[in-house]
């Protein structure tokens, strides 16, 4: 089998730590290696170390058996190696052709632009990821989270690379997509490229990945081909030890009284007469696909973006705002699925970030105080204050953004994608952070595309679907079978909303 790329006893060290500590990692051609571990145990960075990021690794790497330095960004290009980043890095007000051919677009004569050739090459590489039927004219920022990510995708594959490196492409993906992705990775495999695969979703680990390759600590714990281990030995080589029961359905925490209620809520094209409630101490989780408009209408319900019809009641009264900051005044608050966009302030430390939206709430003295207990409730790790937030891995940025939300004590927490890019261990530390936070009598709005998260954390889920609710369904009910079958609009619970009106 042809070797396309060979690390061997690579280093990189940051101060005071090596984030990657002599490692041998080889990827063949037309074979997805997987890269695993827990949050921070490296795997960005030693994928970083391939791309460009850094000139002073050390270890030797080889790229189709030739000796090669990676000093910068473009020399990885040369040598054949793309990378996908686990936060998108497409400029968003610009169109999907000019991201797509960024810095070789097409000209004509000298200077002129080649529109013609723009879309038609634009055209050929979303093909590729099977975005035929997008206008590549239209801005990045009018498109999908989901479909960014095919275009990141695409515009990788421009660079006809020998080695793709995707940095958990899937967080942001529904179960169809994903199904999508591991489509077009397939094709990739026929066409040689050797892919690395980093992820934290194990059944997805084992459906597409040939060998797996699991690191803890910044060193390598093994190399494995897939058909030799059981998902169980590989959390085990991850954590260092077996892994106990992942959900147990909680013991409900509701109260009476209605913390939040929606009626009619509309914002045209995205979502229509929406009606909901939510109690004290309730998750109410909300299913559907992506494009299904859930995360439009969290983004209304916190003023990020306006409504067209409809009211919003919170304990009882009527309210209206027109901004982020006047929703968070009443107590809504929202975390993101975009950490980077609507999140984190990248230039700030840990704990300059977690106060961020809460500053003017907490005297100088309270507020480290919550800092710190917020750090160490959450385990973000390094567990130290100061550090900027940009040194921290995927899955602790993940952390401090909820803890920034939390930190608001808001009367309602809607939360998107919480887990994102969060590691096992990580993941059961922020569902008991939420479950807390109900159990304390606050509400929650869940909006998650990991279904067992929804059903092991829900008190109740309502299924939305192109926009419109389409059912509800009790906790009792509330099981992973059902909410995928829902989501998909079928299922007993479907129609249940308009048949009781
Ligand atoms: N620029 C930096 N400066 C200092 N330390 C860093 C820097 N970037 C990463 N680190 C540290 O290196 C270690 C490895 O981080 P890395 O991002 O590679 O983890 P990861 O395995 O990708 O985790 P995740 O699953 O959370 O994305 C972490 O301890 C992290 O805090
Ligand atoms: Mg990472």
């Amino acid at each position: 089998m042809k070797t396309v790329l060979e690390m061997k006893q690579v280093s990189k060290k940051f101060p005071g730590t090596y984030a990657v500590k002599t490692i041998d990692f080889d990827v063949f051609a037309g074979e997805v290696h997987a890269l695993l571990g827990e949050n921070g145990a490296g795997k960005s960075t030693l994928m970083k170390v391939i791309a460009g990021y850094f000139n002073d690794y050390t270890g030797e790497i080889l790229v189709n058996g030739k000796t090669v330095q990676l000093h910068s960004p473009a020399m990885a290009k040369a040598n054949g190696i793309q990378m996908i980043y686990q936060e998108l890095s497409l400029a968003k007000p610009i169109s999907i052709a000019e991201n797509l051919l960024a810095g070789r677009l097409p000209t004509k004569g000298t200077w002129l632009l080649d529109r013609k050739t723009l879309i038609h090459e634009s055209k050929k590489l979303l093909g590729r990821v099977g975005l035929g039927h997008i206008d590549p004219l239209v801005a990045v920022e009018e498109i999908s989270q989901s479909e960014a990510e095919l275009v990141e995708i695409a515009k990788a594959l421009g660079n006809n690379p020998s080695i793709l490196v995707m940095d958990e492409p899937t967080s942001a993906l529904s179960k169809e997509e994903v199904d999508r992705l591991f489509g077009i990775i397939n094709v990739l495999k026929k066409q040689g490229i050797g892919i690395v695969y980093i992820s934290h979703h194990l059944p997805e680990i084992s459906k597409i990945a040939d060998r797996v390759t699991v690191m803890r600590d910044g060193e390598k714990v093994a190399t494995k081909d897939i058909t030799d281990v059981t998902t169980e030995a590989l959390v085990e080589m991850m954590i260092g030890r077996a892994a106990g029961e992942m959900y147990r359905k909680r013991s409900s925490s509701i109260k009476e009284d209605v913390k939040l209620e929606v009626k009619k809520l509309s914002r045209r094209g995205f979502f229509h007469n929406i009606d909901f409630h939510v109690r004290r101490g309730e998750i109410l989780g909300i299913c559907g696909l992506s494009g299904a408009g859930r995360s439009e209408l969290a983004r209304s319900l916190v003023g990020i973006d306006p409504i067209d019809g409809g009211e919003i009641h919170l304990d009882g009264t009527e309210i209206q705002f027109r901004s982020m900051n006047r929703a968070l005044a009443y107590g809504l608050a929202y975390l993101s699925e975009s950490r980077k966009e609507q999140g984190l302030a990248l230039r700030l430390s840990v704990g300059e970030n977690i106060l961020s939206a809460s500053i003017s709430r907490y005297s100088p003295k309270d507020g480290k105080e919550i800092v710190k207990k917020l750090i160490k409730d959450l385990q973000v790790n390094p567990a130290e204050d100061h550090r900027m937030i940009a040194t921290l891995s995927g899955g602790n940025q993940q952390k401090v953004l909820l803890a920034k939300w939390m930190a608001t004590e808001p009367k309602v927490l809607i939360l998107d994608e919480p887990t994102r890019g969060v590691d096992i261990g990580s993941k059961m530390v922020i569902h008991q952070a939420v479950m807390e936070m109900a159990n304390r009598g606050y509400s929650v709005i869940l909006i998650t595309s990991d279904l067992p998260e929804l059903a092991g954390l829900s008190d109740r889920v309502i299924i939305m679907r192109n926009g419109h609710f389409i059912g509800e369904i009790d906790r009792v009910d509330c099981t992973e079978e059902e909410l995928l079958l829902a989501a998909n609009g079928k299922g007993e619970y479907v129609n249940a909303i308009r048949e009781s009106r």
